[in-house]
């Protein structure tokens, strides 16, 4: 058994795998310690890497994920398969200064109130050096300041991908935490609301190794689903917050499309509404697949089976939404209230249908 598990979350960073065992292993000298590289079945072969290195040492695991993708949902399952006592999350690509891994470990070891330790980059003695380009630089600090007012959090650094944290802790939270974001971080430190005892050491934040980072558009909108999901006190999930947000752009597509065919003046307002519709099912199943459930993106042919199941699915939301108003309608003869009740129950059962039958989450 190990005193510390350390897991590095890996998507393409085949180059990474070795360069990194080898200055976590310098700066762990002499602790009891192992790697968990969880990998998201890289295309480069990352998990092939793993084993290659596996099969010379021997404090290294691959936890292979077949068919999933998602940085926290990774970190989370690493920290689940070990037995270890604490667990740290870093970067594979070297951005994350490992040396001060034995001061995390220390302080953990020392204090036993103490559940977490965060590598800041926003304490004194550290900084973001040359690790982020000036816009996500500003990018970053609006997302920690807005987190950190949000959320009522106050680490500085809530935004982080390195930390180490205690088992037990841990383990109180979990059941808790959202496997779909990218700042595992930012959550656990939500999910823990100002219970936890948290100790901050500065390191500077340095350039990727090699590879390439998974920063994206689609990560930045889960990250503000992130927060909605954790205002509303964990009544909704990222994912039900991105499929809602989409589901509204859906309000405008169809205006627009329904606007566009009626202005030819070759068509009546019910074939103009019908048009508009199916416009925006068919442009809510492109952003889904795109943002809401990238993590099962349908490609090819699946994409057009996908494309025809979510077609079914929003003709029975259709039906659902219809007869829940009507059945509000008939019990309080508000015919807002009612409409709204319907459009509410529409959206969750296209929300639950099409995340089990079309992107088979499940
Ligand atoms: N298994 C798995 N699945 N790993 C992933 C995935 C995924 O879907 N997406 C990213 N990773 C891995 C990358 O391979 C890398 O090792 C690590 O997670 C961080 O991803 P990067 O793409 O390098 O992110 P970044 O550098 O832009 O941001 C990181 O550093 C920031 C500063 O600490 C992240 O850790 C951020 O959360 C953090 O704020
Ligand atoms: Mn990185």
């Amino acid at each position: 058994m190990y005193d510390l598990t350390v897991v590095i979350p890996t998507f393409n960073e085949k180059s990474n795998v070795r360069p990194l065992f080898q200055v976590l292993q310098a700066a762990l000298m002499g602790q009891n310690w192992e790697a968990v590289y969880v990998d998201d079945d890289s295309p480069d072969g990352t998990a092939d890497e793993v084993r290659a290195l596996a099969s010379e040492v021997e404090n290294v695991r691959v936890l292979h994920r077949k068919g999933r993708r998602g940085l926290s949902g990774a970190c989370i399952e690493g920290i689940l398969s070990s037995t270890s006592e604490f667990c740290a999350v870093i970067d594979a690509d070297l951005q994350h200064d490992e040396k001060i891994l034995p001061q995390m470990l220390g302080a953990l070891q020392k204090d036993e109130t103490l559940d977490l330790v965060i590598g800041s980059r926003n304490i004194s003695g550290g900084s973001s050096g040359d690790g982020l380009s000036p816009i996500r630089k500003w990018g970053s600090d609006q997302a920690t300041s807005i987190t950190r007012r949000l959320l009522k959090i106050e680490a500085s650094d809530p935004m982080s991908g390195f930390f180490m944290v205690r088992r037990l802790s841990f383990n109180q939270i979990v059941t808790t935490l959202q496997s779909e974001g990218f700042k595992i971080l930012a959550d656990m430190l939500a999910a823990s609301s100002g219970r936890w005892n948290i100790l901050e050491i500065p390191y500077t934040f340095r350039e990727r190794h090699s590879g390439d980072s998974k920063m994206s558009t689609a990560v930045t909108l889960e990250f503000l689903s992130l927060l909605l999901a954790r205002l509303s006190g964990g009544l909704v999930s990222i994912r039900f917050v991105l499929f809602a947000a989409v589901g509204f752009s859906g309000i405008f597509v169809q205006l627009a499309a329904m606007k566009l065919v009626l202005s030819t003046g070759q068509i009546s307002f019910v074939w103009a509404q019908t048009f508009g519709v199916f416009v925006a099912i068919n442009s809510n199943f492109i952003f889904n697949n795109l943002i809401t459930f990238r993590d099962h993106r349908l490609k090819g042919s699946a994409f057009f089976k996908g494309l025809f199941s979510f077609y079914l699915v929003c003709a029975f939301g259709a039906l659902v939404n219809i007869g829940i108003a009507n059945i509000v309608y008939s019990t309080l003869s508000s015919s807002l209230f009612a409409s709204l009740c319907g459009a509410i129950a529409g959206a969750l059962w296209n929300f639950i249908a099409s995340s089990l039958f079309t992107w088979k989450t499940r």
